[in-house]
Parts: C-alpha cells; sequence; structure tokens
C-alpha cells in the first residue's frame, strides 16, 4: 500500500462523499489541519473507541477509566516539561513565506534518496533475466553511495536535534542544498524553536497569571488523578487508569489528511507498576496491543515495531506500532516506560505527596509507570485505507467496498424490501425494530437491489438483507454478505443470532 498518492486521494474523496470526514468549516474553505467526522465517521469513531474501552477497562480488572478535564492548571505542563520542551524546530522561507519544521524537510530528503535506492533496486529486479554483471555493479555502487548519504544526513541531523543546536541543523539544510518544496528557493531563515501547545486565557481579565493551555496530551490528566483514584478506587499495584479525549497540537505540518491534525484524540492507559518490574510489564503491553490490532482482523503485514534506540530522558524504554498507511509505515501508538518521572515531577511540582502504600513491603514509593497511547483518528485513517478496495467483478463490472472489521462498521446491517409495496416496507421496518436495540441498522428502499447493494459497499455496511414476496409467506430473508457477495436464504427467527455473533465485539475479543 506503501507510497501510494493516488489512493490517499480517492480514500480522502471517498471519506468525503459517503459521509466519513469533511474538512472542518468546509463553507468557509476550511480550517487547515482541523476535520469534521460525518454520519458515518462517527459511527466508526465510537465503535474503535468502544473497542479500545473494552478491551482495556472492562476486559482487565485492574484498570479504571476517568475522563479529566482539557483545561489543567498552567504548572501541570511546567511539571510535565511541556512548556520547556514541547517544541518543533522551524524554518522559514524568506522569499515564499512559508514555514516549515526543519526536521522534516530534512526526512523529506531523506524519503526522496530512499525513493532513488528503491528504484534502482526495483529497475535491477526486473531486468534479472538479462543479467550483466558491470551493469549491476554499477547499480550495486549507487545504492550504497545513497546509503551512506542517508546515513551521513541521519546522524548529522540526530546530532543536532540532541544537542538543540539550531544553527546544525540550518547548516545541513544548506549543504545539502535543500529548496522549498513550493517556491524552489534557498533562501532560509535561522531556525528557531517553537512550542506546540495552544494557549488561550481564563476569566474575564487577559492578565499573564491567567494564561492557561489546551492540553496536547491527556496522559497528564491521568497522572494528576493517580492519588484520587487510587484512594477512592482501592486500587492495588500493578494498575492502571485509562482515558480517551481530545488533545491539541499547533502542529505546522498540515498534511496526510487526519494524521496528523491540531485537534484530535488520544486513547491513553497509564499502568502503575512498582519499581524493577517495568520490563516485564513493558513487554506485556507490546504483546497485549500488538494482539488488539490484529484482532480486527487487517494483515499482520501491516504492522511492525519500531524500537526506539535513543528514548527521551524520562523513559527507559520506547517503541512504535508502525502502520503502513498510504504513504508509508508510520507512527499509530507508542508504548513507552515512563519510569517515575511524572509522578516525580507533579510532587515536586504540586508540594503533594504522589506515592504508593505497599503493606507486603510496608514501604511507601513512587510507582513506575508504562503507557500505552494511540491515536483514536489514526486508527481511524488505519482502518479506513485498509479496508477501502477496488474490485472487478465476474461480470466485468466494478465497485468500490469499505472491507471495514463487522464489529466496527458504522451500519451492520441494511434491510431492503425488494418492492415498496405488498407490504414489503412494513415487514422490512419490524425486522430493523427487531434488531435495532442491538445494532445499527439501515432501511433503503430506493433504486435497484444492485444499486442498493453497491451503496451498502461503499459505507461498508457488512450485511444485506433483502425481503421479497417469498418473506410475507415462509418468513425467510436474503442475507448477503460485503465481501463474499455470497447470498443465502435463512428464517428471520434466525436472523438476530447470525448477525450478532458477526458483528459483536465478543467474537473479536473473547
Ligand atoms: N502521552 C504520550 C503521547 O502523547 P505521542 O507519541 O506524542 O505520545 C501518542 O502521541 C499518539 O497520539 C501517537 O502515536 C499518535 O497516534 C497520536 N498523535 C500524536 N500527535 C497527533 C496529531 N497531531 N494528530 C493525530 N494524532 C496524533
Amino acid at each position: 500500500m506503501a507510497n501510494d498518492n493516488d489512493l490517499m486521494k480517492k480514500i480522502v474523496a471517498h471519506a468525503k462523499e459517503y459521509g466519513y470526514v469533511f474538512q472542518s468549516s468546509e463553507i468557509y474553505d476550511g480550517l487547515s489541519a482541523v476535520y469534521d467526522y460525518g454520519q458515518m465517521g462517527v459511527e466508526l469513531k465510537n465503535n474503535i473507541k468502544s473497542y479500545w474501552w473494552k478491551s482495556m477497562v472492562q476486559m482487565h480488572e485492574n484498570i479504571i477509566g476517568i475522563d479529566s478535564a482539557i483545561f489543567m492548571h498552567p504548572k501541570v505542563w511546567e511539571a510535565s516539561g511541556h512548556v520547556d520542551a514541547f517544541n518543533d524546530p522551524l524554518i522559514d522561507n524568506k522569499d515564499s513565506k512559508k514555514r516549515y519544521r526543519a526536521d522534516v524537510l530534512l526526512e523529506d530528503y531523506i524519503e526522496k534518496i530512499n525513493g532513488k535506492i528503491l528504484k534502482e533496486v526495483k529497475k535491477a529486479e526486473n531486468r534479472f533475466e538479462n543479467f550483466n554483471e558491470a551493469e549491476f555493479r554499477k547499480t550495486n555502487g549507487r545504492v550504497l553511495d545513497n546509503q551512506k548519504k542517508i546515513d551521513d544526513v541521519n546522524s548529522r541531523m540526530k546530532a543536532a536535534l540532541e544537542a538543540n543546536k539550531l544553527d546544525d541543523l540550518r547548516d545541513l539544510i544548506i549543504d545539502l542544498e535543500i529548496a522549498d518544496p513550493v517556491s524552489g528557493s534557498r533562501n532560509w531563515s535561522d531556525v528557531k524553536q517553537f512550542n506546540l501547545m495552544f494557549s488561550t486565557e481564563i476569566g474575564a481579565v487577559a492578565e499573564e497569571a491567567n494564561k492557561i493551555h489546551l492540553r496536547p496530551e491527556t496522559a497528564q490528566g491521568i497522572f494528576v488523578n493517580f492519588l484520587n483514584v487510587y484512594k477512592t478506587g482501592r486500587m492495588k499495584l500493578p494498575f492502571g487508569i485509562a482515558q480517551i479525549g481530545k488533545a491539541f497540537r499547533n502542529e505546522i505540518i498540515a498534511r496526510q489528511f487526519i494524521f496528523r491534525m491540531r485537534e484530535f484524540e488520544q486513547m491513553e492507559m497509564q499502568f502503575f507498576v512498582k519499581p524493577g518490574e517495568e520490563m516485564k510489564w513493558y513487554d506485556y503491553w507490546k504483546e497485549t496491543r500488538q494482539k488488539w490490532h490484529l484482532r480486527l482482523g487487517i494483515s499482520e503485514e501491516n504492522y511492525r515495531f519500531h524500537d526506539h534506540l535513543k528514548v527521551a530522558h524520562y523513559a527507559n524504554a520506547a517503541t512504535d506500532i508502525e502502520f503502513n498507511f498510504p504513504f508509508g509505515f508510520k507512527e499509530l501508538e507508542g508504548i513507552h516506560s515512563r519510569t517515575d518521572f511524572d509522578l516525580k515531577q507533579h510532587e515536586e511540582f504540586s508540594g503533594k505527596k504522589l506515592k504508593y502504600f505497599d503493606s507486603e513491603l510496608n514501604e511507601n514509593y513512587v510507582p513506575y509507570v508504562i503507557e500505552t497511547s494511540i491515536g483514536l483518528d489514526r486508527m481511524f485513517l488505519a482502518v479506513l485505507s485498509s479496508s477501502y478496495k477496488e474490485e472487478t467483478l465476474e461480470d466485468g463490472s466494478s465497485r468500490v467496498v469499505l472491507k471495514l472489521p463487522p464489529a466496527l462498521a458504522p451500519t451492520k446491517v441494511a434491510i431492503m424490501p425488494l418492492t415498496k409495496k405488498d407490504g414489503l416496507p412494513e415487514k422490512a421496518r419490524e425486522i430493523i425494530d427487531s434488531l435495532k436495540f442491538e445494532m445499527n441498522c439501515q432501511y433503503d428502499e430506493k433504486d435497484s437491489i444492485g444499486k442498493r447493494y453497491r451503496r451498502q459497499d461503499a459505507i461498508g455496511t457488512p450485511f444485506g438483507v433483502t425481503v421479497d414476496h417469498q418473506t410475507l409467506e415462509d418468513n425467510t430473508v436474503t442475507i448477503r454478505d460485503r465481501d463474499t457477495m455470497q447470498q443465502e436464504r435463512i428464517a428471520i427467527a434466525y436472523l438476530k443470532a447470525k448477525l450478532m455473533k458477526a458483528v459483536s465485539f465478543t467474537t473479536i475479543l473473547a
């Protein structure tokens, strides 16, 4: 699926056409990197949330959920390090007046060279039958040269970022003759750090003391509630606190649809453990989260772990679960061993003790934390992009189908009377009434059955049920499977059980 620009465009267009995702404030020409979810999108999003919540909170006796506020005391963000260190290095092009992330300009440069390498390798593979030793040696030389170039850029970039040497970052851009992708100009400003947090004022008077931030992650709402939950929930280590909620980041790179947004949602869980046991739980959560993804039935090849070789100052291990989006493998979820950094920082900044009393050891200590953090919108894009299929059928016609995991599909079943008369609509509505407490159903009587199937395929409805004249005689219906397009005749009495088995979370969670 990787690097397919056309596919991405098709997915964006499809998402709009079928009510999944709209650009925010579209009638005013949109707001960059902000999106709204439409009638189908909100259902898919809710189902993803539900799958996560059920598997994390409902299926784990020792994990509870909270819903903390978006606004938090300003000191929270000083303690967490976000005020000082939640920055992106930005560079302006003096001619085009466009602003870029310096590290992203360099990553794009690396990506281009990578593209060249892949092209060379593909070309060589395609011509292996006319193997020409000299030509292959040349290709090999070029590939190795380019690989070395990538390694050099990577190590200079890493050194500059780690030492916060912004001039070195600019020098690298100049040395590599990187041009503004829009204007082609190489007239670059200095690199400056830019804090990603949005700020606003609380209360009526606009004084500095009233400045607060919109949270850039939901995790801190969990840390500051550690004591409340531990005491009121009578929790024993190890235990987790989970939360789903909005986060805000003033991202400079506004592209890749809902992959990188300024307002997005996170599903985060902080798992508090006894110090020294963190690596055991880190491995447990790596495995558990991987299983969560694979249970959806999305091909395993679309996932890979990317372990961080260099971890943030507060972590002692970190990995990303990367997904093969249409623009390549990118971070979908982070799993971090955050040590006792956050709780200790909040102890220091608040002056309150945030310790756990271990009755077996008769000792108080600050627990260590394993965090799992997944972007809901990125998960939405992963599900949507891997489900989007264009198929040519046996009769030569084609269809676009969203092969969504049935448990996540916005509508589970479409109930369609063959005609609008003879009591068929009434019978169809009767069936909907028997199912609608359990699942989302859609009634559809417009156009031919074939057209209705295509419409349901395009929004990803896993099942289509047709009510015909035979239904009135023997209480049976035809049920069509979205993916195989096979149809079978079944008794209405058996319909609910069949659908429930196919679309409920129990089937994938049990
Ligand atoms: N509490 C840890 C934390 O926030 P992160 O790696 O910055 O870690 C976690 O973010 C996840 O949130 C990412 O793996 C990604 O899925 C999602 N995410 C981060 N920034 C995002 C953005 N601008 N738009 C959409 N999702 C984002």
